[in-house]
């Protein structure tokens, strides 16, 4: 049988999520994943209508098959933790059982288990404020999507994850160095993210055998990073600076992220691996 793997954090064609989705299919998975609630009817249509087609197509010349997709909020762990607001909202109305518990079942229910779990979400409400000038509820919010979101959906799905899984989230080098201009708490929500995959690792390679690694992926002009604002210049900053002079691809993190899920990685576990051209190596911008 093939693997299956649920890969939270896939709305549009550009980003990390949607690269790990390609290199997985292409690896031979079935793919589900897991599309923010807001986000969830422009993704479903556009597949539909076929604007993904392009990017759909596999080194083998097929079309990826998203077997299914999950509304997903990934701040909600189940139904009594969301707020009437929510609840109300017209974006929110049209989808059901969207809080990480409640998919965590739909997908026991619908396919009884996983091999990988995969999670590449963020946000951070005030990134664009300085630490500094950072809210309580902003930092706290960006922990909140960012960093326990991966507690809970591993903490949730880890139940039906077959022994000899592995999971994988993304980071970035904001956690340990300074990147003036990633605010608003998402370099803590980072420095969270990259701690717990060593006690994750830990904890879930005790219980069942499972494997958590993380990427630090170099700059993309995904979506997510689109709204931070500073995103060409990072892009250029790392082509200029980094030991590889090229752009980074998000098929290269993809790539990467399949090997880290696989058997050929079976002795890698709670690791930082960096995909970013080398820039973090660099002690002088050149
Ligand atoms: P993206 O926009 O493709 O992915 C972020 C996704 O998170 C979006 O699909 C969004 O709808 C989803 N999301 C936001 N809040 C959510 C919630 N509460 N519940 C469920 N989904 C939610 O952008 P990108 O950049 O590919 O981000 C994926 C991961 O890669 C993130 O963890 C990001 O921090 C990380 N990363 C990105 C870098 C970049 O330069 N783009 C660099 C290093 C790491």
């Amino acid at each position: 049988r093939g693997k299956r793997a649920f890969i939270a954090g896939v709305a549009d064609d550009n980003g990390y999520g949607w690269a790990i989705a390609k290199a997985l299919a292409a690896a031979g998975a079935d793919i589900l994943v897991g599309t923010w609630v807001p986000a969830l009817n422009i993704f479903e249509t556009s597949l539909r209508r076929g604007k993904f087609d392009g990017s759909r197509r596999l080194p083998n010349g097929s079309l990826m098959e998203i077997v299914k997709v999950y509304p997903l909020d990934a701040v909600f762990d189940s139904p009594e933790d969301v707020p009437e607001d929510i609840r109300t909202n017209k974006r929110y109305a049209g989808s059901s059982n969207w809080t990480v518990k409640e998919v965590a079942e739909s997908v026991k229910n619908d396919f009884g288990s996983i091999d990988i779990l995969v999670h590449s979400l963020a946000n951070g409400p005030e990134v664009t404020k300085p630490l500094l000038e950072t809210s309580r509820k902003g930092y706290l919010a960006a922990l909140s999507a960012s960093s326990y979101s991966y507690i809970s959906l591993l903490q949730h799905f880890l139940p039906i994850i077959n022994p000899g899984g592995a999971t994988i989230s993304l980071t970035y080098i904001a956690s340990e160095r300074s990147i003036p201009g990633y605010g608003g708490g998402m370099s803590s929500a980072k420095a969270a993210l990259e701690s717990d995959t060593k006690v994750l690792a830990f904890e879930a390679g005790r219980k069942k055998q499972i494997r958590v690694n993380t990427i630090s992926a170099g700059p993309l002009g995904s979506r997510a990073a689109k709204a931070i604002g500073f995103i060409e210049k990072m892009i250029e900053y790392s082509y200029t600076n980094a030991p590889l002079q090229k752009e980074l691809l998000a098929d290269e993190v993809g790539n990467t992220a399949a090997f880290l899920v696989s058997p050929l990685a079976s002795a890698v576990t709670g690791s930082v691996v960096y995909v970013d051209n080398g820039l973090n190596t660099m002690g002088l911008a050149t």
